[in-house]
Parts: structure tokens; C-alpha cells; sequence
């Protein structure tokens, strides 16, 4: 595939997603943030790809949030629609992809950026990561979920204080309150991020899209019914008859 400001390098069933638009600390404009939404979309029937990592380019910036210059005389019309196709388009189309999704937060994470964190399925983050959703010094609010999965992940309290100052977590910070799985050295960070997504390549993918279904459903009022459901549909699936026969002939799966 061609994208202007992706880089996508697939190796051993994991797409290693890179956001390149260093010169704005990889802001989210409206080209990059096509690229991401066309990238879900194909990576969803792409059978070499089992696991997508999301990452920034350089060793400064994750995403630094929306283009501030891209949406600065917008009115409220255009206003919502930014909000609404970029929920729809990309931040839903993540967190409801097929494909684990992991981000690796390599720096400044802010306003979009960490919306964007936040609607992958997990967060891993260098030392030297800060995340915030500063758009109240802008005079706005998170406009990609921001509201919604942060005090989901950290708590209401802190979600309101977070908001309310703009302030920045450290990754230690974030480590603490449930906001990032790991911290470990940026150096050490892809490599971090790729051994965990092996792991994950290594299991049943059609369970783990159950998985992804049934956890995301914890956030509506019919998780219970989601989980039913797809523990049911597994029975019919080969994983579930492999997964099984190699527990019995105690030997390893082997998933197709
Ligand atoms: C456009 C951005 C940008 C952004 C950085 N740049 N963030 N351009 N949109 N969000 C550009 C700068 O203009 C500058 O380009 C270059 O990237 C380097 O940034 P500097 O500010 O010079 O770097 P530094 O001094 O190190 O400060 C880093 C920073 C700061 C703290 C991350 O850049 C910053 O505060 N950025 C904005 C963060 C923010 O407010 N994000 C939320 C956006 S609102 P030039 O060409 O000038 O050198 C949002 C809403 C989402 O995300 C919901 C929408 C629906």
C-alpha cells in the first residue's frame, strides 16, 4: 500500500505503523489521519498482519494532537464534523479493529495524540513520554473520545483533574494510574512492543477478535450477552479444536 504519512513495515505478522510528520511532531491533519482510517481498513482482511503497533516518528513525539493550524478559523459546524468523522473514521475504527492494537508512546502524546493511545486496545511508553489533553488552554475539549475513555481508564476524578489543568502525566505518572501497561527506555521501546505482539501472534487470532468484541462490550450495557456469544461461536471454530487437542497430546497449538 502507498500512504503519504504512514510508514508500515509488516514483518513475522506484525505491522509495525509509524505516523510521520516529524516537521509538526506528527500532528493528526486531515491527510494522515485518511492514511490511518485507509490503513484499518485493509489492515482488517490483510492476512499477513495479525498484531499492529502504532508508534511516532523521531524520539520526541508520539502525536502532539490534532493540527492546531488545520482547524484554527473552523466554526462549529465544521467543528463537529471534525470531531464526528475523525470518531468515526479512525479512533471507533481502532479500537474496534480485528487486529490487536498496540501503541508505543515515544514522547509528547497530547490532545488527539492521546486519544489516539487511548482508543488502541494498549498503551506501552518510553521514558520520556508525556501524555495530557491540553485543549482547554485552547479554548476547546477533547474532541476524539477524550472525554469518554480517559475516565474509563484512570478514574473520573482524575480524568476531570487531567482535563481541567491541561497538566502532563510522566510515563511513571501514567504507569501508576493504569494509563500505560510498561515504561521502559526509548531505545528499548519497539523491541518491547514487537516481543509482546509475538506473543500475542502466537494465540488464536479468532479468539482474540472474540476477546477485543467482548471486552470492548464491558462498556455497554451488553457485555455479558457479547461474552456469551463469542465464547459460544469459538466451539465452532478449527483454534478452538486445535487449541484443545494440543492441550490433551500436551504439545504446543499451532494456529492458522
Ligand atoms: C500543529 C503542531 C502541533 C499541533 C506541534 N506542532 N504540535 N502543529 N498542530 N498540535 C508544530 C509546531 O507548530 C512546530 O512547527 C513544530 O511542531 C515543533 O513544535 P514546537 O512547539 O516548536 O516544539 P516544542 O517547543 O518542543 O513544544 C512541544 C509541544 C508543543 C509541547 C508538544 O508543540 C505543543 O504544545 N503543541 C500543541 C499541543 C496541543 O495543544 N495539542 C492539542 C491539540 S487540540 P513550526 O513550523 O511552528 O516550527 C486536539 C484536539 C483533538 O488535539 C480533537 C479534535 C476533534
Amino acid at each position: 500500500y502507498n500512504y503519504n504519512n504512514l510508514i508500515v513495515e509488516v514483518e513475522n505478522k506484525i505491522a509495525l505503523v509509524t505516523l510521520n510528520r516529524p516537521e509538526a511532531l506528527n500532528a493528526l491533519n486531515k491527510d494522515l489521519l485518511d492514511d490511518i482510517s485507509n490503513f484499518f481498513t485493509n489492515a482488517d482482511s490483510d492476512s499477513d498482519i495479525r498484531v499492529i503497533i502504532l508508534t511516532g516518528s523521531g524520539e520526541k513525539s508520539f502525536v502532539a494532537g490534532a493540527d492546531i493550524k488545520e482547524f484554527a478559523n473552523f466554526d462549529g459546524h465544521q467543528g463537529e464534523q471534525l470531531a464526528a468523522k475523525g470518531q468515526e473514521n479512525v479512533f471507533d475504527k481502532i479500537e474496534n479493529s480485528k487486529k490487536p492494537v498496540i501503541a508505543a508512546v515515544n514522547g509528547f502524546a497530547l490532545g488527539g495524540g492521546l486519544e489516539l493511545a487511548m482508543a488502541s486496545h494498549f498503551r506501552i511508553a518510553s521514558t520520556n513520554a508525556k501524555l495530557g489533553l491540553p485543549e482547554v488552554t485552547l479554548g476547546l475539549i477533547p474532541g476524539y473520545g477524550g472525554t469518554q475513555r480517559l475516565p474509563k481508564l484512570i478514574g473520573k476524578g482524575r480524568a476531570m483533574q487531567a482535563i481541567m489543568t491541561a497538566d502532563m502525566f510522566t510515563a511513571e505518572r501514567a504507569y501508576e494510574i493504569g494509563l500505560v501497561n510498561e515504561v521502559v527506555e526509548q531505545v528499548e521501546l519497539i523491541n518491547r512492543a514487537k516481543e509482546i505482539a509475538t506473543k500475542i501472534s502466537k494465540n488464536s487470532s479468532v479468539a482474540i477478535r472474540h476477546a477485543i468484541r467482548a471486552i470492548n462490550a464491558s462498556d455497554k450495557d451488553n457485555g455479558f450477552e457479547v461474552e456469551i456469544e463469542s465464547f459460544g461461536n469459538l466451539f465452532d471454530e478449527e483454534d478452538f479444536k486445535e487449541g484443545t487437542i494440543a492441550f490433551i497430546e500436551k504439545r504446543k497449538p499451532n494456529f492458522k
